[in-house]
């Protein structure tokens, strides 16, 4: 029997949802015979963990902190062997602009991007550059924040009158955002355990629904998600091989989920980001994927926890 920590909650904007993952894997631990202690992350963190003395930290966390890297150099110093990738990957994949240059330089494709921080706009008068980006770019275009998940911040620009509210908008989640090239398409993500891609899955928005409107659609449910994705067999296996590769460039470690973009106009892919720490809610992709692949949640659960327990490979 595994003493397993489950770290959850915590203080970042996506707290509900690490609560849900959190609960759902604790349901599992125990299932599979675990003594689980949950931990709600906060200021005494470092002093609960040494209490628990757990033999693993299951990291259920979502959003700063618990997915940026933060949480997993607090559990190296304690250490205490935790779930997931390590945090060199966390920070990678965290800061947008960051992997998209390691991508770009990798030879991944990811849609084109400009990216600033707000003294950029505030002491260098950036703002008098957006003309030659937005001509670069094309309408619509995508205004983001460097970090954050589940689509918060993030706006499509339809003309240049909106873009400045778009950056306000993006910088009140962060310093640092990005401008980036709209791909017209399906959007489509691919999740890994141990470095093996599981079938791919399609987020699909209900008929009617403004497209634009992210946050209805993912924290609203009205998107739709289709796994394994109808596609033809190269394009699966080029979003598999293009997810596997993401992995490898980051250093993922246990699990992760890549999400991508196909074009519908040239049928190409793109990679937009790699989340270290993927939601494990029961609307979340990663299991969805993983029972599409054959591994029910408990199946999953444990396999991230011996993941995490294997020693490190040589
Ligand atoms: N360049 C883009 N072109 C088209 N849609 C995009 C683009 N960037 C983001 N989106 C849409 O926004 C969603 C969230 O974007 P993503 O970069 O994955 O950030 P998050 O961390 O919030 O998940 C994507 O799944 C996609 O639907
Ligand atoms: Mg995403």
């Amino acid at each position: 029997m595994t003493r397993v920590a489950v770290l959850k909650g915590g203080r970042s904007l996506e707290r509900n949802v690490s609560l849900r993952s959190g609960a759902r894997v604790e349901d599992a631990l125990e299932r599979l015979g675990h003594d689980v202690v949950g931990i709600d992350v906060g200021s005494d963190l470092v002093s609960r963990l040494r209490d628990a003395a757990p033999d693993l930290a299951f990291v259920a966390l979502h959003g700063r902190d618990g997915e940026d890297g933060t949480v997993q150099e607090l559990l190296e110093l304690v250490g205490v062997p935790y779930t997931g990738s390590g945090v060199s990957a966390c920070v990678r994949c965290w800061d947008k602009v960051l992997a998209k240059h390691l991508m770009r330089g990798a030879g991944i494709p990811t849609p084109d991007f400009y990216a600033f921080s707000e003294t950029a706009f505030k002491e260098l008068g950036a703002a008098e550059a957006l003309p030659v980006i937005e001509e670069r770019l094309a309408f619509p275009v995508v205004v983001k924040p460097a970090a954050q998940g589940s689509a918060l911040g993030i706006k499509f620009a339809d003309t240049q009158a909106a873009v400045p509210g778009a950056l306000v908008a993006a910088f009140s989640y962060d310093r640092k955002v990005l401008l980036e090239r709209h791909v017209a398409g399906r959007d489509l993500a691919v999740s890994l355990v141990d470095g093996d891609p599981l079938p791919v899955v399609e987020a699909v928005p209900e008929a009617g629904e403004d497209f634009y409107d992210f946050e209805a659609r993912y924290t609203i449910g009205r998107t739709r998600f289709v796994c394994p994705a109808e596609l033809s067999d190269d394009d699966t296996a080029r979003a598999q091989s293009l997810a596997r590769s993401a992995w490898d460039l980051f250093g993922c470690r246990g699990f992760a989920r890549v999400d991508l973009m196909r074009e519908d106009s040239t049928g190409e892919l793109f990679v937009l980001e790699v989340e270290a720490v993927p939601g494990l809610t029961d609307t979340s992709l990663l299991p969805q994927a993983a029972e599409a692949g054959g591994l029910d949640f408990d199946q999953l659960t444990g396999r991230i926890v011996e993941l995490a327990l294997a020693p490190a490979p040589a």
